[in-house]
């Protein structure tokens, strides 16, 4: 990466801004109920912590509060929970720009502090010059290390980088090491897997990765669109009418390629999206009246036969309905047999992410992503601009 990082700077005596994102799940008492994201940044926040900063400013929007200050979208938890997680108290201070802000800061006795919800001014989301100056006027270095909102080009990830040195953090890096480089050149086999509910999601991805990967496996929903597109009766389950072309093309293309599509030949089958349904498992036709909420049996011996070679695997997107545990066994097989692999296994953020979580198989994981959109964005093979802004090597 030709992007300063972290190493590349002093941080002594400095006020370090650092964007992160935090843009975590809170329960019906306002509580952290999801702190992945949080303990991503941990790392990043030790080393800068050890590199003895005057004071180290967080950042980070959460939800979509829609630019009004909004007590549902409040960063005060997450404070809260930032600091159980560092045994040290963090600050929170409740806005992120302007004279108060600047002198509680230079007040506090805190080393670390976290600033209110960057999204309850709509100039965040604008990428409003005057506000990226404002929050640029808070440190002496710009540190990104939100690597889930590396896709949006707003005031806290593009526009302060035009009047700071800004490098990226060691969660940025990593994400880019692994969704970037690795998938540039690979170790083989690779396989790629592809779920989720909507081909148009995955039109980008499969696109970049198609002539990359040694094969591609395509279940969940969007499946059933490529199955009709070949065809097959997909009963009652999930068809996205306007891609079916785009997906007869995608299935040409890998044949021009000399590239698998492999697809479920069975699945298991309802008559209601309905956690009491009786379960059916069904051919490679699906009867008229069911919907497909997961892949069979014979699918997942497909899916472990093309994986078990495999040096680099990506994962974006669940093969079921895995928030309802009895949809949820052809997600848990093959995310169970690829953490039994010794390769690189790589998952996108979102719901994968979530789904491995839930399966308590984190740790299995070469990389998990901590980004959803900006996941599967970097596996289209886009820049992103929050890292586009930061500054190069050379400069
Ligand atoms: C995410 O959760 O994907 C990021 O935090 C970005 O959030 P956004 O989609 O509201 O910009």
């Amino acid at each position: 990466m030709n992007k300063l990082t972290l190493k590349d700077v002093s941080l002594e005596n400095k006020n370090v801004l650092m964007r992160v994102d935090f843009n975590v799940p809170l329960d019906e008492k306002l509580e952290v109920s999801d702190d992945t994201r949080i303990k991503a940044t941990l790392p990043t926040i030790r080393y800068i912590l050890d590199k003895k900063p005057n004071k180290l400013i967080l950042i980070s929007h959460l939800g979509r509060p829609e630019g009004k200050k909004d007590p549902k979208y409040s960063l005060r938890p997450v404070a809260k929970r930032l600091s159980e997680l560092l045994a040290q108290q963090v600050r929170f201070i409740d806005d992120c720009i302007g004279k108060r802000v600047k002198e509680e800061i230079k007040e506090t006795k805190e080393k670390v502090i976290l600033l209110e919800n960057l999204r309850f001014y709509p100039e965040e989301e604008k990428n409003d010059s005057n506000f990226s100056k404002e929050l640029a006027s808070l440190g002496d270095i710009f540190v990104n290390d939100a690597f889930g909102t590396a896709h949006r080009a707003h005031a806290s990830t593009e526009g302060l980088t035009h009047y700071l040195t800004s490098v990226a953090g060691l969660l940025l890096e990593k994400e880019i090491q692994y969704l970037g480089d690795l998938l540039q050149n690979p170790n083989r086999p690779f396989v790629v897997i592809l779920g989720g509910s909507k081909v148009s999601d995955k039109i980008g991805v499969i696109n970049n990765l198609l002539p990359k990967a040694d094969s591609l496996l395509i279940a969940g929903a969007m499946a059933y669109t490529f199955l009709y597109a070949q065809g097959k009766s997909i009963g009652n389950s999930k068809l996205e009418k306007d891609k079916v072309l785009v997906a007869k093309e995608i299935l040409e293309k890998a044949k021009s390629l000399n590239k698998d599509i492999v697809l479920p030949i069975d699945h298991i089958v309802v008559d209601n999206i309905d956690a009491n349904a009786s379960l059916e498992v069904a051919g490679e036709d699906i009867p008229s009246g069911k919907i497909a909420v997961d892949i069979g049996p014979q699918t997942i011996e497909e899916f472990k036969k093309r994986l078990k070679d495999a040096k680099t695997v990506v994962w974006n997107g669940p093969l079921g309905i895995f928030e309802i545990d009895k949809f949820s066994q052809g997600t848990y097989k093959v995310a169970s047999f690829i953490a039994s692999l010794s390769c690189i296994s790589i998952v996108g953020g979102g719901d994968t992410a979530s789904s491995i979580a839930k399966f308590g198989l984190e740790s299995k994981f070469s990389h998990i992503s901590t980004g959803g959109g900006a996941s599967l964005e970097f596996m289209e093979g886009k820049l992103l601009p929050g890292i586009k802004a930061l500054t190069d090597k050379n400069e």
